[in-house]
């Protein structure tokens, strides 16, 4: 479904990264891979995944900063001669944010969780157009989740932040799709990852999903891979500015 096509893929910290499942997805389907990982301490782990599927980019990348998004998007035009597809698998907030009452949230803490979740796919979009561009187009994902849209306890100014995202996808599709690129996110279920881990409580969301979902499961990272395949290959070419549920239902549940 990918043959011959190139996919950058913003957040792979480790083997459980949602960004790794989509990653080798797309691998499996014939794509060619750059990964960005966040600084030094992501370094040695995410080269040795990269190292597991040939001809895979690597680069240092922090979304705040635009040099190094350009340096990414120069390498890869350099050795790849253009962009298919990009995926934006990023968010961070402080911990303490991620815990007690929405209302406590510093006005440093809201900047933070915004700029680096929500900002950020402005960020990696712009330099990307003229990779795009040399194919006729792409698809641009991003990863958001239910408490953009409902609110989740301790989820907080994440939640917020997702909202912004979820809404940047869709003012990023109406600008973009003249130019053969669509955008879309996609909303995982809760998969316990880094960034899972930093939000207070979440076994007990994992617990809850299982429950009550329609399908009583909780999802894998797969199924996020699976779903963003669907929407990087051209099986979901007339479908842009939408967000996907991959949560085994429990979106739909009052
Ligand atoms: N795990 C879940 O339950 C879940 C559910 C729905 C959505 N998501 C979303 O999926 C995406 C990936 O998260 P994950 O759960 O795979 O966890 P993860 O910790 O593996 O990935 C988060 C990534 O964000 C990167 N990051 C943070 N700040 C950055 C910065 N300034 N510059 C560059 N990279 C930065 C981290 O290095 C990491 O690679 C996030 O957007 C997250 O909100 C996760």
């Amino acid at each position: 479904m990918l043959k011959d096509k190139t996919a950058l893929v913003y957040g792979v910290a480790n083997d459980r990264s949602l960004a790794w499942a989509i990653a080798q997805a797309f691998s499996q389907a014939g794509a060619r891979l750059v990964l960005t990982y966040q600084g030094e301490r992501m370094e040695r782990n995410v080269r040795a995944l990269a190292e597991t599927v040939p001809g895979t980019l690597c680069y240092d990348c922090d979304v705040t900063n635009d040099d190094e998004i350009a340096a990414v998007c120069a390498n890869t035009d350099r050795e790849c001669g253009g962009l298919d597809v990009l995926v934006h698998s990023v968010a961070f907030a402080r911990k303490e944010e991620l815990a007690g009452r929405y209302v406590d949230t510093s006005r440093d803490g809201f900047r933070i969780a915004n700029e680096v979740s929500a900002y950020s796919l402005v960020a990696v979009t712009r330099p990307a157009l003229p990779l795009f561009e040399k194919r006729g187009g792409g698809s641009i994902i991003a990863l958001t989740y239910l408490g953009a849209q409902r609110v989740v306890p301790n989820y907080n100014v994440m939640g917020v932040a997702k909202a912004a995202l979820e809404a940047s996808v869709r003012y990023l599709a109406a600008d973009l799709g003249p130019l053969g690129i669509r955008v879309n996110g996609i909303s995982a279920g809760p998969v316990k990852t880094l960034a899972a881990r930093g939000i207070s409580g979440f076994g007990s969301i994992l617990a809850h999903v299982e429950e009550r979902a329609p399908l009583r499961r909780n999802i894998s990272d797969s199924d996020v891979g699976q779903a963003a395949l669907f929407l990087a290959s051209d099986m979901s070419r007339n479908i842009t500015g939408e967000v996907l549920f991959v949560d085994a239902g429990f979106h739909i549940m009052a």
